[in-house]
């Protein structure tokens, strides 16, 4: 009796996986088709940072208690993380972000998530790297607004903790100002984030829906790859916002206000679309909050392309399956 029910189940199991495996196959050549074509056009996130290899533990845990420290703020309530909040994908969801004054900036927050991944940074480009970045929200008076570098300083030696932390990573006697932003980029260089599309590049071809891989062929197809391509899908050039027909507000001149070259007038960085699903309000002036509505937009204002809303929200789905995999809860 127990032999029959057993064969009897194996047959079943069997008859099962057989079944499973005939239908993933005929289900799947669609998306391996795309992944043939977006392959040469896209890559994975990669393993490190550029940058990262003197970064010690003893460096990246200074970094990060300075990414949350409050004291580098003239109000003492603000910190790296109240506009980059790490648990909401690095922004603060905020069309553009307020000062420790409370009037808002001119510009959205990016995401602190991938950052070091990109050939410069800002909207506009205007600083290298991330060492060179970090120290200038502390300074800036419409940010963290502390007056100058040595009064950063002071507040940190003020503090007892850091002391044998400094120590750690940099040597005795190595609190100042070019160690504190070292270390915060040393932290910075820490948040990356891999997610679904990830695995679809690394061939699996399950990782992504029917409807994402969708998007993605339209994603190519519709020509956004001209811009958004490589491991960020950004974050590699800039391009002028309004390339086709100008953007509702042009207020903001971008690169031009860096270089005050005519022709850099509306570049911007082309901005990664790693977390994007994430990270809204969207443009560098937060002026869009759907991001159907801003895909549907970028289609006719940089490609002359209309995007009809079942498109854009097929492109939508493909865009949230890069949402770092640590900020997806089930
Ligand atoms: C008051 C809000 C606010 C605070 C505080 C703040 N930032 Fe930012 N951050 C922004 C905004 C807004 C931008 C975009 C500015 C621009 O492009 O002109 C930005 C840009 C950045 C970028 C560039 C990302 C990219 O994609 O180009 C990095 C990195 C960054 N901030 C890190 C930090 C660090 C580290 C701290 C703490 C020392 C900090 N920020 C504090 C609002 C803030
Ligand atoms: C000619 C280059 C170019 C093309 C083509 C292009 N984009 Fe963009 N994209 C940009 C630039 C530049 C920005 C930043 C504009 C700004 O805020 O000033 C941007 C912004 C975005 C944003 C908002 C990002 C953020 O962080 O707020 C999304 C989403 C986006 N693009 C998606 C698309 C999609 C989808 C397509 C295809 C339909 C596309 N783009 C085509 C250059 C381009």
């Amino acid at each position: 009796m127990k032999r029959i029910l057993l064969l009897s189940m194996s047959t079943l199991l069997v008859a099962l996986l057989m079944q499973c495996s005939g239908e993933a196959k005929e289900d799947l050549s669609y998306q391996e088709g795309v992944l043939t074509k977006a392959k040469p056009m896209f890559a994975t996130i990669p393993e490190q940072m550029p940058g990262s290899e003197n970064d010690t533990q003893a460096r990246i845990d200074l970094g990060k208690k300075l990414y949350f420290e409050t004291a580098l703020s003239n109000t003492g309530d603000m910190s790296c993380n109240t506009c980059h909040d790490l648990k909401l994908a690095g922004v603060d969801n905020k069309p553009t972000s307020e000062g420790t004054n409370g009037i808002p900036g001119p510009r959205n927050s990016p995401t602190v998530f991938n950052a070091g991944f990109h050939f410069v940074q800002f909207w506009d480009g205007r600083v290298a790297d991330l060492n060179e970045q970090a120290g200038g929200p502390i300074l800036n008076p419409a940010e963290m607004a502390i007056p100058d570098s040595a009064t950063a300083v002071n507040k940190i030696k003020a503090i007892a903790d850091y002391e044998p932390m400094f120590a750690a990573a940099f040597g005795d006697n190595s609190t100042n100002f070019e160690n504190i932003t070292e270390a915060m980029a040393a932290f910075e260089r820490t948040l990356l984030t891999h997610d679904r599309f990830d695995d679809y590049l690394n061939g699996d071809l399950k990782a992504l829906t029917k409807t994402e891989v969708e998007g993605l062929e339209l994603f190519m197809n519709k020509a956004c790859i001209t811009c958004h391509m490589g491991s960020m899908l950004g974050g590699n050039m800039y391009q002028k916002n309004g390339l086709v027909k100008p953007y509702k507000n042009l207020t903001d001149k971008g690169r031009f206000d860096v270089t005050g070259l005519e022709q850099d007038k509306f570049m911007f960085k082309v901005p990664a679309l790693r977390n994007i699903a994430l990270t809204g309000p969207y443009m560098h002036d937060g002026g869009m909050s759907s991001l159907d509505e801003t895909i549907i937009m970028m289609g006719d204002m940089q490609l002359m392309q209309q995007i009809s809303p079942e498109e854009a929200s097929k492109i939508t789905a493909f865009l949230t399956s890069m949402n770092g995999k640590q900020f997806v809860t089930n």
